[in-house]
């Protein structure tokens, strides 16, 4: 080597050395030990990766260096991991023939060919931007103006094989501002799965070999821990950036979204392993403290309501109980945790408690014509006086709700449940109803059904069927006959509260995961259908778009394409027809926005 050249290289060797022990030594508190019920081990990361300095000098504001006022006086440090423990949670696969491979190749280009057309659209007319508009072609920034499509596309775009746009779409990445804001308010929650996880899905993915990832992710990891600064450590979830920014006092919200508060762990538990910085494990963790200690004192215990006093780290007091919208990931998270810790024991006790629960007061059978043995989950409200089993729940079904399937697969798997195991069989058979009994090929937003009072035994009852629907619809004259025509009701729905199909990714998520679970080829063929189906009624010129009514033969479209669209629901339909281990369940938690974690 030149001297020259060698000069240069020690020159930026010491460069590095100063700036990270600048890093190490201003920009973080000063660790105290860890408190005795936690286990003082670090946890090993599965990459070695340098830490990454914080570069000061690029004239952006550094949320790195937003003094807290509420500093943590103990860290919570990772818990002792031992991945190997966890049985094997993917089907043991046997060896297709050619003809298999030729109908699994066709159907993977057609996915990709796919994504690659909205893809297009988003680069053409949206371009670092938050969303394209599938049909007039606007672009949209919805969530704070930091690219998000963009962002929650990175894994799938690798995932597919599109490397040169993937490493394009990464340098684009590094001109995304996290300290400029297009919106005064932003969803902690939406901006931790679709923006953390999206860099830290596509670092994991890539090997770990695209280290500006990390360091966006570090970056935004810094900017969000800010949210975190207040007088009990519980974060704020509907957060004002630029008040943030002038370091004014803040509190939690007395009326959190529990979804919102419960589910940021695998994000911030993946960045402190990557990073080895402890803050942001000991953050989430803090907040999923509160709700083991208040597990078992809600009104149904083993559940958490929708609505919790962050504020005042009071998790019990709400009636309302749903496993969908605004609930969902919390539930999903726990064992998704279990396994991104290597097995602990903290998460598959919250699990299970919770699944008892669930078992209990949140899954119903609905009545259907072809007698189909399915679930659902619906929602639940309790008084606290009500004696759990008493409780009846409302057989209302969410598309949102879809996710379970592949929950409470996962669990079976990883906690050995052949009982549960059955359970997810017949919520993704419940999904896969919702769609495949339908007028138009789709799963509303919302649809009420008819209960069994026995989920054993539940004949079809067609009278029992209208007079639930005539008692949805008590202003209209008419028999029951002309309703069910009216509101285009398939048998054994008695009322569709929001038609609406926006693209959504749960219900081929759990078929996915079920599919990676059992091996089963049926549910190849049958996610294919739904595919087909999905693209041609949702295709335009420029992109893909929801529909505002999925029940109606026209189909009317809308005009947004959301970016789950991309990081999610095209990857789980590629993800059935790539070999099974292409994100392999047993290295891979996939979070909330289907962004793949490296556990194992
Ligand atoms: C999109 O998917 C359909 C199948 O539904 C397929 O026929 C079509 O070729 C795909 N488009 C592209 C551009 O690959």
């Amino acid at each position: 080597m030149p001297l020259a050249k060698r000069s240069l290289v020690l020159a930026l060797f010491f460069c590095f050395i100063f700036l990270f022990l600048r890093y190490h030594s201003f920009s973080q508190p000063a660790y105290e030990p860890a408190p005795i019920d936690h286990p003082q081990t670090e946890k090993q990361s599965l990459q070695q990766p340098l830490p990454i300095p914080s570069l000061p000098d690029d004239g952006w504001f550094n949320w790195a260096n937003v003094k807290q006022r509420y500093p943590v006086t103990s860290m919570i440090r990772l818990p002792q991991s031992n991945p190997r423990s966890v049985p094997q949670i993917q089907h043991a696969f046997a060896q297709e023939n050619a003809d298999q491979k030729r109908v699994r190749m066709e159907r993977l280009e057609a996915v990709k060919g796919n994504f690659t057309h909205a893809w297009r659209g988003y680069k053409e007319h949206a371009w670092m931007r938050d969303e394209v508009a599938p049909i007039s072609g606007n672009a949209y920034n919805h969530f704070g103006g930091w690219a998000a499509t963009l962002v929650d596309s990175l894994d799938t775009l690798w995932i597919m094989g599109l490397k040169d746009e993937f490493e394009n779409a990464v340098k684009a990445v590094e001109n995304i501002d996290f300290t400029e804001c297009s919106l005064d308010e932003i969803n902690v929650f939406e901006t931790t799965i679709r923006f953390l996880g999206g860099f830290l899905g596509a670092y994991d993915i890539s090997g770990a070999k695209y280290p500006s990832l990390l360091k966006k992710a570090t970056e935004l990891g810094q900017m969000l821990y800010v949210a975190f600064d207040t007088p009990n450590r519980m974060p704020v979830t509907r957060w004002k950036v630029k008040e943030a920014k002038e370091g004014l006092h803040q509190e939690a919200g007395s009326g959190a979204l529990v979804a919102e508060i419960g589910s940021l762990t695998l994000e911030f538990t993946r960045l402190s392993q990557l990073t080895k910085d402890p803050r942001y494990f000991d953050a989430v963790q803090r907040i999923m403290d509160v709700f083991d200690q208040q597990q078992s004192e809600t009104k149904i215990p083993g559940l958490w309501p929708v609505v919790v006093d962050a504020k005042a780290a009071k998790f019990n007091s709400y009636r309302g109980f749903t496993l969908g919208g605004m609930a969902d990931s919390l539930y999903e998270y726990l064992p998704k945790q279990y396994l991104l810790l290597g097995g602990s024991k903290q998460y598959k006790k919250l699990y299970q408690d919770a699944m008892v629960a669930i078992d209990r007061n949140i899954l119903f059978r609905p009545m259907t014509k072809g007698g189909e043995n399915i679930l659902f989950p619906g929602d639940v409200s309790s008084d606290g006086n009500t004696p759990v089993t008493q409780l009846v729940t409302e057989p209302k079904a969410q598309h949102l709700g879809c996710f379970a399937g592949g929950m409470v697969g996962l669990g079976a798997k990883a906690f050995r449940n052949e009982k549960e195991m059955d359970i997810a069989r017949k919520l993704v058979e419940g999904c896969l109803w919702g769609y495949e009994k339908s007028n138009m090929g789709f799963m509303p937003e919302i649809i009420r059904t008819v209960r069994c009072d026995d989920r054993e035994y539940c004949p079809w009852d067609a009278e029992k069927w209208e007079k639930e629907v005539d008692r949805q619809f008590p202003q209209e004259s008419g028999s029951a006959r002309d309703k069910i025509q009216v509101h285009h009701l398939p048998p054994g729905v008695s009322k569709i509260d929001d038609g609406r199909y926006i693209l959504r990714p749960e219900a081929i998520e759990s078929i996915f995961v079920l599919y990676r679970l059992t091996g089963d080829p049926s549910l190849r063929e049958r996610a294919w259908k739904m595919f087909t189906n999905t693209i041609e009624h949702t295709i335009t010129d420029i992109a893909h778009a929801g529909l505002n009514d999925c029940t109606v033969p026209s189909l009317p479209k809308g005009d947004r394409m959301e970016s789950f669209w991309l990081a999610e629901t095209l990857k789980y339909y590629y993800l059935m027809f790539t070999e099974p281990d292409v994100v392999s369940l047993d290295e891979f938690v996939l979070n909330t926005e289907a962004h793949p974690f490296r556990w194992r």
